[in-house]
């Protein structure tokens, strides 16, 4: 195949401890949702291959642990990153708090990278809306929108690992930053 028309991006999903990182993923990638809660430990990744256009693209998604300091992956694990992919659980205000954290410090690990940190593809994804049929939330969709205007338009997906909601549209979003990034 002519390899211009392959691109392996390498995608990081980060946010607090248990918000669904690796529920999201195993939904995406496996079509599979599990009650139980197992934290992740350190960083691993799984890959998804999927067409954009006349593209064959394979995403390597990292999952990364909530529970650990950002600056326990180092700053190698996140040079390279084509997006990264923050998640909140919209019935933590918590959660929602902490992505100023989070942002702030995968925009510093990207700094020491050459290629200009500004303009750097982030996406959040607001996870977990179907619990008790939306009544136990508490950030609004409108709060969540304003954060993403006020960090430079970032894009935002409402969804839900346990239903699959939406996962499908958030990831196709996430490869396609990717690709333009790239
Ligand atoms: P760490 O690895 O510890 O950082 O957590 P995580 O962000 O990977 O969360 P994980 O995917 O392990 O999910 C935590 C718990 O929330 C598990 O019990 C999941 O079953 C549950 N969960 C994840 N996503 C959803 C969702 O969309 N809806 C509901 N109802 N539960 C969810
Ligand atoms: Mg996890």
């Amino acid at each position: 195949m002519d390899m211009s028309r392959r691109a392996l991006l390498k995608v990081i999903v980060l946010g607090d401890i248990g918000v669904g990182k690796t529920s999201l993923m195993n939904q995406y990638v496996y079509k599979k949702f599990s009650q139980q809660y197992k934290s992740t430990i350190g960083a691993d990744f799984v890959t998804k291959e999927l067409q954009i256009d006349d593209k064959l693209v394979t995403l390597q998604i990292w999952d990364t642990a909530g529970q650990e300091r950002f600056q326990s992956l180092g700053s190698a694990f996140y040079r390279g990153a084509d997006c990264c992919v923050l998640v909140y659980d919209v019935n933590i205000q918590k959660s929602f708090e902490t992505l100023n954290n989070w942002h702030e410090e995968f925009v510093k690990q990207q700094a020491a990278d050459p290629a200009d940190p500004g303009a750097f593809p982030f996406i959040l994804f607001g996870n977990k809306i179907d619990v008790d049929g939306g009544s136990s939330r508490v950030v609004s969709e409108k709060k969540a929108r304003e954060w993403c205007a006020s960090r430079g338009d970032i894009p935002y997906f409402e969804t839900s690992a346990k239903e699959g909601y939406n996962v499908h549209e958030a990831f196709l979003c996430v490869a396609k930053m990717a690709l333009e990034g790239e």
